[in-house]
């Protein structure tokens, strides 16, 4: 058994800094020389602090987000707040205290109303990146970006634009079309900066392959010709995070129901969730400790919540199974930790630890932690 499993229990999220620093590190090798790197810290804020000195700007959508960057003293000269709902309170909150914020980004007419109000208000020279609608609710039309460029507000910088249409990004025909669209904006717009997220696909399943090093060489030399004269900034968040991550969760009873093998584990559905996941039918990276040599034999993965949907896995081939054993799956570093519907059956929250790159020590972010209180509505 892993000391870390022993040391902290499970269900455990572990996080791996120095994982996180290859990966940041092997991902600039490959992305274009002079393109700068902006962490989107949804994928996973427990590993704000981490990534920070390794990438030049981190992207914020959410109060939440905020103040965990600014407890953890993240230079606001690197945040872009951003996100489809900005709370005008707590924006105005950012602007009376925070005026060294990177930048803004609006998603919408009154997003830019409510930024240019409070720059003034504040007397702030707030630099904007105006988001490019990819046809869903986040962004505007190229007809509304124009109309704020030609208004030219002196009480803010429009710096560029900034775009994202999805995640998990397969196909670079798309992802041509749209960089190659938003790099000739910015340009006829004559702004200077484009903020181009990604989407870069993770692949998670046993079965799959993918040549990363071909997908990101072809990228790079997309993004190359058409960015000229540009700063481009790639908005990334599950390919930077997902690798450093292994959640742990522990058999706690096993039977045979029919001609299928069952074992029931202390987390479930509810605490990790791998995107492309169908029915269980997948086979994520993943591990039986202690690790033995024997027959394998297929089993079902099942979480500890009351519902028949709680299948972490259909048909695991794996040695024969035992409560006390511990499953560990790997790749589990972005948005598993904050995705799940974490409440349900008041379960407590598994504890998260990271191992830092910066001072090899492990850090338990997060104890195990009740639930039920937030379940009451009392605390
Ligand atoms: C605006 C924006 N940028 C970047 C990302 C990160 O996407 P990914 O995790 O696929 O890299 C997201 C994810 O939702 C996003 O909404």
């Amino acid at each position: 058994m892993t000391d870390r499993v022993q040391a902290y229990g499970t269900p455990l999220y572990y996080f791996d800094g120095t994982v996180l620093r290859d990966r940041i590190h092997d991902l600039k090798q490959h992305l274009p020389a002079s393109a700068e790197l902006c962490y989107a810290v949804k994928a996973n804020p427990f590993l704000i602090k981490e990534a920070e000195p390794w990438v030049e700007r981190l992207e914020v959508c959410s109060p939440g987000e905020a103040r965990i960057c600014l407890d953890q003293q993240v230079p606001e000269q690197k945040m872009v707040i951003s996100g489809v709902y900005k709370d005008p309170k707590f924006i105005e909150e950012l602007m009376a205290s925070h005026g060294e914020i990177g930048w803004y980004t609006v998603e919408s007419m009154n997003q830019y109303q409510l930024l240019t109000g409070l720059a003034k208000a504040y007397k702030r020279n707030l630099r904007l990146l105006l988001r490019l609608s990819s046809g869903a609710q986040f962004g505007m039309e190229e007809a509304e970006v124009e109309t704020i460029l030609k208004e030219q507000d002196p009480s803010v910088e429009i710096c560029g634009l900034q775009f994202f249409s999805g995640t998990q990004k397969t196909s670079l025909k798309k992802m041509r079309r749209e960089l190659e669209k938003c790099a000739r904006l910015t340009q006829a717009y004559g702004l200077k900066e484009l903020e181009f997220g990604t989407g870069f696909p993770v692949y998670y399943f046993a079965d799959e392959s993918f040549d990363e090093d071909a997908y990101l060489a072809e990228f790079t030399s997309m993004a190359e010709a058409c960015t000229d004269g540009l700063t481009l900034t790639l908005e990334v968040g599950r390919s930077i995070a997902a690798s450093c991550g292994t959640y742990y969760t522990s058999v706690v009873d096993t039977k045979h129901v029919g001609n299928e093998r069952f074992a029931i584990v202390d987390g479930g559905i509810h605490q990790i969730a791998y995107y492309g996941q169908f029915m269980a039918m997948k086979l994520p990276c993943m591990r039986c400790l202690p690790e033995r040599e024997e027959p394998q034999e297929p089993w079902n993965i099942c979480g500890s919540l009351c519902t028949t949907n709680d299948i972490l896995v259909k048909e695991w081939p794996t040695r024969p199974l035992v409560p006390g054993d511990v499953l560990a799956f790997e790749k589990a570093g972005a948005y598993c930790v904050s995705e799940g519907i974490a409440l349900f059956l008041s379960r407590d929250l598994p504890a998260v630890v990271l191992k830092s790159a910066h001072d090899a020590q492990e850090h338990l972010l997060r104890p195990h932690m009740e639930t039920y209180a937030l379940n009451e509505g009392r605390s």
